[in-house]
C-alpha cells in the first residue's frame, strides 16, 4: 500500500489501481502519513445527492502540530519561512521552526485574550508578510476559523465577506508595499467596519509605522497585545471535519461564495498532492509566488511546505519592480529549488525579454510549476528553456478553491508532462468527461464537461451559511458527479487539457470573476443603465474584461465616463476587476424574452466578426451593427 512518495510511472500506475479498488484504504494509508491526536473511525461516508461528505469522521487533529510541533525536534533550527521583502534594499528574514511555532503560539494567545473562541471567524487583511502566515497558523491553532481576504479587495468586498461570515475579529496591517505603491489597509479596514456590526476587535501590525488612527476600544497593536501572553499553546483538539477557513470565490451569480474546507480531509489531501506533485525533498528551498489571499497561498505557500518540513518563501512584492527581472534574482539570491507560479506572470515576463533572465542564475532549479489558468504553449516553452534551461520539468497544476488541492497535473519527472497539458489526475481522483445529457464520455481523443464522480479528502464541504447554494452550483447540473464549470479535452494518451470555463466566471490573471459580479458593480454607477461583461483573450492576463455598457444617453466625453467607472468597479470589488474595455452601446442584443445573447457579444469582444450566427431571432438585429461598428 502507498504511504510516501510515488517515485516512478510503475508506482503511479499501482497507486491509481489500489484508490479505485479500495479507496478507503487508499486515503487511510495517506492520511496516516500524518498526525493525529486520535484516529478516526469510519474513513469515509458520503453522498453527491443530497451532498455531504464526511472525511476520518471521529479522528481529532490539528493542523498546526503538523505544520510546526511535529518538526520541532529534528528540525527545529532549519528554515520555515524564508522573507523576501518588497525592497530588495531591505533584509530578507529567515524564520526557523522554532521561532515560527512560538510566534504561532504568541499570538494564538493574544486572539484568545481578545475574545477568540474556537469555531469563531477571523478576518485577516494583511501584506504578504511573515506576521499573515503567524495570523493564519495561529486562527488554526485555536480552532478559529480564518477568512483571509486578499489585500487588494475593496473595503466594500471586505465588508460583504466580513458580514456573511459573521467575523468578530479582524487582524490588519497599517499599509503595505507593493512595487512602487503602497496601500493604506487599516485605513481600509475602518471604511469597511462601518458597514460592519460584528466585529468588536481589530488587531493591527506595524509594519511601515505609518501611525493610522486607532479606535479607542476597538483597535489594538499587535506589538502591544504580545507583551501580555507567554508562548505556551496547546493546540485545540479539532475533529477531523471541524471547519478550518472560509475563502471567498467568485461563481456565475452576483455573490461570492465562502468555501469552506474543513480539517482533517483538507490536511491530508495538501500533504499527499504538495509531496508528490512537486516530488519535495527535505532541503528544498521552495517558492510558491500566490499571495496567501488565494487558495494556492492557503495549500501550497502555508499549509504544505509547512507540513513537509522544508523552506516556504514568502515575497512581499511584485514580478515587475524594481524591474523585470525580480524573480529571477530572487531565485539566484536564495537558491530556490522549486518555483510556482502563474501563467499571467511568465507571460509579462516573456513580453520584458531574456536580457532580465540571463544575468541570474538559475542552476539551483530543480521544479517549475504553473497554476490558476491555461498556460498557451508559447510561454510554457519560454519557461521550460529559458527558465528551467529545460532541466525542470515543468508541471501544469489543474485545480480549484473549491477542490482545495491539485487534482490533475504531473508528478515532477515522474509522469509525463505536455505543453498546454495538465496531463494525468493524481492517483486516487476520479476525473471524467460529461457530454450535454451528463453521460460519461469514455475513450481518449475526447472533449467535454470536466466533472469528478467520487469524493476526495480536500473537497469542498458547504458554503458558508448556505448549504443548498453549494449542492445547487456543484452537484445538480450533472447528478451523481461533482461538476467544476471547466471545459476539456482528453487527447491519446489520456492526458488532460483544460479548455476554459463554460460558465459565466471569467478567469483574469488566474483570479476568478462572476461576470453578474462585476456588471451589478458598473451599474452601481448612476449613469449606467445596463451593462453586459464577457471574457476575451488578452496576452498577457489571459483574459480581459470587455464591458457593453448602455447609459442614459451616450455620453460627449466617453473618456471621463470610463474613468468614472473604473472608480465605480475598484469600489464596489477591487482594483483587480477593472475592465479592460468598455464600449458604450445604445442596446444589447436580446432575445425576445430578453435574454442577453452573449454569444455574439463574446464573439465581438474576441474581434472575430465574420462569424456572429443567426441574429434574426434578436428583438433588434440592427443593434448588432451597431455594436460591430463601435468596437473598442
Ligand atoms: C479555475 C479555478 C487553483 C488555483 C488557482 C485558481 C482555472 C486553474 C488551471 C490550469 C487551466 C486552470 C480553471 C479552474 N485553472 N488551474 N492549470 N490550467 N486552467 O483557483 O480561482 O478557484 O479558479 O482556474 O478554470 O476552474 P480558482
Amino acid at each position: 500500500m502507498y504511504t510516501h512518495r510515488i517515485q516512478s510511472a510503475e508506482d503511479y500506475h499501482s497507486a491509481v489501481q489500489q484508490s479505485r479498488e479500495n479507496p478507503e484504504a487508499f486515503w487511510a494509508a495517506v492520511a496516516s502519513n500524518l498526525q493525529w491526536q486520535k484516529p478516526w473511525e469510519k474513513v469515509l461516508n458520503w453522498s453527491f445527492d443530497p451532498y455531504a461528505v464526511h472525511w476520518f469522521e471521529g479522528g481529532k487533529l490539528n493542523i498546526t502540530e503538523n505544520c510546526l510541533d511535529r518538526h520541532l525536534a529534528e528540525r527545529g533550527n532549519h528554515t520555515a519561512l524564508l522573507f523576501e521583502p518588497n525592497d530588495p534594499k531591505d533584509r530578507a528574514r529567515r524564520i526557523s521552526y522554532n521561532e515560527l511555532f512560538m510566534e504561532v503560539c504568541r499570538f494564538a494567545n493574544v486572539l484568545k485574550r481578545n475574545g477568540v473562541r474556537k469555531g469563531d471567524r477571523v478576518c485577516l487583511y494583511m501584506p504578504m508578510i511573515p506576521a499573515l502566515a503567524v495570523a493564519t497558523l495561529a486562527c488554526a491553532r485555536i480552532g478559529a476559523i480564518h477568512s483571509v481576504v486578499f489585500a487588494g479587495f475593496s473595503a466594500q468586498s471586505m465588508a460583504d465577506r466580513i458580514n456573511d461570515a459573521g467575523c468578530n475579529v479582524v487582524v490588519t496591517a497599517d499599509g503595505m508595499s507593493r512595487g512602487a505603491k503602497q496601500l493604506p489597509l487599516k485605513r481600509t479596514v475602518d471604511e469597511a467596519l462601518e458597514h460592519c456590526d460584528t466585529v468588536s476587535r481589530v488587531i493591527v501590525y506595524n509594519h511601515l509605522n505609518w501611525q493610522p488612527e486607532m479606535l479607542d476600544g476597538r483597535d489594538v497593536w499587535w506589538h502591544n497585545e504580545l507583551e501580555h501572553v507567554d508562548s505556551h499553546c496547546p493546540a485545540e483538539p479539532m475533529d477531523s471535519e471541524d471547519p478550518l477557513f472560509i475563502l471567498y470565490t467568485s461563481g456565475s451569480t452576483g455573490k461570492p461564495k465562502g468555501v469552506v474546507h474543513t480539517t482533517g480531509g483538507y490536511a491530508t489531501y495538501v500533504d499527499y498532492s504538495f509531496r508528490n506533485v512537486f516530488q519535495v525533498e527535505p532541503n528544498d528551498v521552495y517558492w510558491c509566488t500566490a499571495d496567501i489571499g488565494w487558495i494556492t497561498g492557503h495549500s501550497y505557500l502555508l499549509y504544505g511546505p509547512l507540513m513537509s518540513g522544508i523552506t516556504s518563501l514568502m515575497f512581499e512584492g511584485i514580478p515587475t519592480w524594481p524591474d523585470a527581472g525580480r524573480f529571477w534574482s530572487v531565485i539566484d539570491k536564495h537558491g530556490v529549488t522549486v518555483f510556482y507560479t502563474a501563467p499571467t506572470a511568465i507571460r509579462s515576463l516573456m513580453a520584458a525579454g531574456i536580457d532580465h533572465v540571463l544575468p541570474y542564475n538559475l542552476h539551483s532549479l530543480r521544479v517549475l510549476g504553473s497554476v490558476g489558468e491555461p498556460i498557451n504553449e508559447e510561454a510554457w516553452h519560454w519557461y521550460h528553456v529559458h527558465v528551467g534551461k529545460e532541466r525542470c520539468p515543468v508541471v501544469d497544476t489543474w485545480w480549484q478553491t473549491e477542490t482545495g488541492g491539485i487534482m490533475i497535473s504531473a508528478l515532477a519527472g515522474v509522469t509525463p508532462s505536455k505543453p498546454a497539458h495538465a496531463g494525468l489526475p493524481l492517483p486516487g481522483i476520479q476525473t471524467v468527461l460529461l457530454n450535454q445529457e451528463g453521460k460519461e464520455i469514455e475513450g481518449n481523443d475526447q472533449e467535454g464537461y470536466l466533472a469528478v464522480k467520487f469524493p476526495w479528502p480536500s473537497m469542498i464541504r458547504t458554503t458558508w451559511g448556505d448549504h443548498e447554494r453549494c449542492y445547487q452550483t456543484y452537484f445538480t447540473a450533472y447528478k451523481g458527479y461533482y461538476f467544476t464549470g471547466d471545459g476539456a479535452r482528453r487527447d491519446e494518451q489520456g492526458m488532460y487539457r483544460i479548455i476554459g470555463r463554460v460558465d459565466d466566471v471569467i478567469n483574469v490573471s488566474g483570479h476568478r470573476f462572476g461576470t453578474a459580479e462585476i456588471e451589478n458593480a458598473i451599474n452601481l454607477n448612476r449613469s449606467v443603465v445596463e451593462s453586459a461583461v464577457v471574457g476575451y483573450p488578452h496576452d498577457i492576463k489571459g483574459q480581459g474584461i470587455y464591458a457593453f455598457v448602455i447609459c442614459e444617453q451616450l455620453p460627449e466625453r466617453p473618456e471621463y465616463l470610463r474613468e468614472e467607472i473604473y472608480e465605480t468597479v475598484s469600489t464596489a470589488i477591487g482594483r483587480i476587476a477593472k475592465p479592460d474595455k468598455i464600449q458604450f452601446v445604445s442596446g444589447l442584443p436580446k432575445t425576445r424574452s430578453g435574454k442577453i445573447m452573449r454569444r455574439i457579444l463574446r464573439k465581438v469582444a474576441e474581434g472575430d466578426l465574420s462569424n456572429l450566427g443567426d441574429t434574426t431571432t434578436l428583438l433588434d438585429p440592427l443593434i448588432v451593427d451597431e455594436i460591430v461598428a463601435g468596437k473598442v
